[in-house]
């Protein structure tokens, strides 16, 4: 099983070179930066003296305004991402989520969300597992830079799944 913690500034430059700096996902300093700020807290799952995951809450909800209009600022789950993917299927992702949702308890909040691609079944089957239920479509736009540093803009269409948190882990 794989450990996890909060990034911390040493962190960042790890990241950088372990998990695939052209993945959408990656934009670790961003990430971290939002922590420093309180907008968030990224996770980091370590296995072997290596960061081998990653996963982001966002206190302050979800970007897209079509889901802001539906659950507002509830708390989101982003850049959910095990790698090398040999990882997967071990309890890493729901660690994560678990872990996210504890997190939210101890700050006293009731809910978590997650926005998943519509063509990815898989991980959706792992959250409605978890007890997420799909709330509304959205697409999900964002820009990163590719391997070649060139901006790339991206339109997913999502769903957006939301979990009323107990008070206890399941
Ligand atoms: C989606 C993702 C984060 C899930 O992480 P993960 O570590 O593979 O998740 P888990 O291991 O907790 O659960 C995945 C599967 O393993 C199973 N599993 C969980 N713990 C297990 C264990 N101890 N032993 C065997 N199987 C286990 C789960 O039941 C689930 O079943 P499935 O293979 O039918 O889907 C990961 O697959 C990933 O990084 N995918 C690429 C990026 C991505 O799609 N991110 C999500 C964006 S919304």
């Amino acid at each position: 099983m794989a450990r996890i913690a909060e990034c911390r500034d040493e962190d960042v430059a790890v990241l950088d070179v372990v998990l695939p700096s052209e993945s959408a996902t990656a934009n670790h300093a961003q990430r971290y930066g939002r922590q420093c700020a309180g907008a968030g807290t990224y996770l980091i799952a370590w296995r072997d003296g290596r960061p081998v995951g990653t996963c982001e809450v966002r206190w302050d909800g979800c970007a897209a305004g079509e889901v802001r209009a539906v659950v507002g600022d509830c708390p989101e789950i982003n850049g959910l991402f095990v790698w090398p993917e040999s990882l997967r299927s071990q309890g890493i992702g729901t660690a994560f989520i678990r872990t996210a949702e504890d997190l939210a308890r101890g700050r006293g909040v009731w809910r978590m969300g997650l926005g998943v691609g519509e063509d990815n079944v898989r991980a959706a089957a792992l959250y409605r597992r978890l007890g997420y239920r799909p709330v509304t479509s959205y697409v999900d736009r964002y820009a990163h830079g590719d391997a070649e540093g060139v901006v790339q803009h991206v339109a997913n269409p999502c769903t957006f799944m939301v979990s009323t948190l107990s008070s206890h882990r399941e």
